[in-house]
């Protein structure tokens, strides 16, 4: 799409000597009070340039560039040029570029084909995939799309959790209280029972812990029981994993998880060994962060066997290696803010340049309304349960309502997996929020299911009147029925789209991208209600279904970057 800004800083080089055109671009603002245009240039800094007062060469720069299409109206105020653009120009230049790209309208080649890891989801195996890891698949997801959008070749990474020393935990307990039958029937919930009362019962009986830790210890030599037991708990899990992210419509380009890096070890021992960044300390090897601010990071246990921080490092390593990224993201929650901090400092020390290149996308947490998680416990929401029972709920409300569909099942799924998506990509990644299932649901207000509908009923404007965008020109068609009040706040919102999907990559923040929809959403709305879209007048019509087409295809544009899906009937 023509860049507005760039335009005008084009048109004001003309007519300003000594600055270039990304110089002035540097100098455009944009004015909070829209008494003074959308766009200003102040002239103080060309004062000094030009040996003349700020006010006198706004008054000469306003005059030069009067005459441009882009401008309705061109003011100076002191040392400003106020610059209000022409309504019509902004609809013709918006919807233009909207009717030629459609879905790939927002996209850029700002990445320019580099390469970003995006690390997300990362459950661990044998363990409950819960509503607490909805937030790093939902997030990450959305990260890899906008990345992927504005140009980047993105690789999706899932760091299983598929090693440590939990996994002796749940071979001692499945040893003692295990039922194959049990497993295979049902085998996440069985082994979350296992370990639930290998914990209870650890408390009593002490010497389970030490059978635990052997038995970790066995796994990481390779022992043929212990690896076999482990490796289908993995598989078993795996399929768990797959039918929650066939459901969210997730996939991954790599599942290489803990146990990939389980072999390279102790290369990652050895150079941080040679780098003299080893300290024994009782048996243990850690590294002093202390000078740092960060604490000490234990790297072997005394009993030699490797740890999560060091399978990270390891992990790092082996990625720089494989994909040479430009950048690799880890959307984990802020509980591990210190671990990340800890071992990116250990591959600064190492003397890995690219250390800087590691980005820790941190979220908060989730909670229950009757307090935190706990897999220790037994206290979890599954994920899978609660994505089912949204979609079960989502059809109860659709025939309640008699919404308008051609498929009840499809839909629901549509609307209800949305609507879970969404609620997690709505707020600051940041936040804290507790998990309720009446906000979860509640389909009136900044929702997914609002946003949806709002899309499906642009689409049975369209498909009422006929519309085919194609039978238009919109660069010679009158526009000016798209450029009435509620109409042209819409044509605005559509043209800073590609804007906000860059500052939403930027920030690794997609919560940028939903408030976008929500108010494309909503201002679509207010036309809709403002205004009669099919009148007689062809030119008015043709106008406001063009705008409406648009509307339509920026927020299913929004929506796909949240990996969500825009239903055409609800
Ligand atoms: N498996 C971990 C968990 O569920 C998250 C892994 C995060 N990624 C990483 N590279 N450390 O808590």
């Amino acid at each position: 799409m023509r860049n507005i800004k760039s335009e005008i800083a084009a048109i004001l080089a003309e007519k300003v000597e000594g600055l270039s055109v990304a110089e002035i671009e540097g100098f455009i603002e944009i004015p909070v009070d829209k008494n003074n245009g959308d766009y200003a240039f102040p002239c103080f800094r060309l004062a000094k340039l030009l040996r003349k007062a700020p006010p006198l060469i706004a008054a000469d720069i306003a005059e030069g560039i009067r005459g441009s299409e882009l401008f309705a109206k061109v003011e100076n105020v002191n040392a400003y040029v106020n610059m209000f653009i022409d309504k019509e120009a902004l609809a013709r230049i918006t919807i233009g570029a909207v009717v030629a790209e459609k879905d790939r309208f927002g996209r850029s080649n700002t990445g320019g084909g580099k390469t970003v890891i995006v690390e997300f989801s990362s459950p661990n195996i044998a363990k409950p995939f819960h509503i607490g890891h909805i937030r790093s698949t939902v997030i990450g997801n959305s990260i890899y799309k906008l990345y992927d959008f504005i140009g980047y070749n993105v690789v999706r990474i899932n760091h299983l959790g598929d090693y440590g020393t939990q996994f002796g935990k749940m071979i001692t307990a499945y040893r003692h209280w295990g039922s194959k039958e049990d497993v295979e029937r049902e085998p996440i919930k069985t082994l979350l029972g296992y370990y639930v009362r290998f914990h209870k019962e650890a408390e009593a009986d002490p010497a389970l812990d030490d059978e635990a830790r052997e038995t970790f210890t066995k796994l990481e030599h390779g022992a043929q029981e212990e690896t076999e037991l482990w490796q289908w708990f993995r598989s078993e899990s795996l399929k768990e994993f797959s039918r929650v992210y066939g459901m969210l419509g997730i996939e991954f380009d790599s599942y290489a998880g803990e146990s990939f890096y389980s072999n390279k070890m102790p290369a990652v021992l050895q150079e941080l060994k040679d780098d003299g960044l080893l300290i024994e300390s009782q048996g243990a090897q850690i590294v002093d962060l202390e000078p740092y601010g960060l604490g000490a990071a234990l790297i072997t246990k005394s009993d030699g066997s490797s740890l999560y921080i060091t399978r990270d490092i390891a992990a790092a390593i082996y990625r720089k290696q494989t994909y040479d990224f430009h950048k690799n993201i880890y959307v984990v929650a802020s509980q591990q803010n210190l671990h990340f901090q800890q071992w990116f400092k250990i591959l600064e020390l190492m003397g890995k340049t690219w250390a800087k290149d590691c980005v820790h996308v941190p979220f908060g947490l989730v909670s229950l309304e009757d307090g935190t998680m706990s897999t220790r416990e037994g206290r979890v929401v599954f994920l899978e349960d609660v994505l089912n029972k949204a979609v079960e709920k989502t059809a109860e409300i659709i025939l309640e309502k008699g919404v308008n569909t051609d498929n009840v099942e499809e839909t629901a799924r549509a609307v209800g997996i949305g609507a879970v998506m969404f609620q997690e990509l709505s707020n600051g990644r940041i936040k804290d929020y507790t998990f309720s299932w009446d906000k979860v649901l509640n389909f009136d207000g900044e929702t997914g299911p609002y946003v949806q509908y709002t899309h499906a009923r642009a689409a049975s404007v369209l498909r009422n009147a006929q519309f085919d965008p194609a039978s238009f020109d919109p660069a010679s068609m009158d526009l000016a029925a798209a450029c009435g009040e509620s109409a042209y706040e819409l044509v605005k919102l559509l043209y800073r789209f590609p804007e906000v999907v860059l500052d939403a990559a930027g920030k690794y923040e997609p919560s940028v991208v939903t408030r976008h929809i929500v108010d494309i959403a909503q201002a679509f709305n207010k036309f809709y209600h403002d205004e009669h879209i099919i009148v007689p007048d062809e030119t008015e019509k043709n106008a406001k279904l063009m705008l409406t087409y648009a509307a339509k295809q920026v927020i299913a544009n929004g929506l796909g970057l949240l990996g969500i899906k825009a239903p055409e009937k609800m």
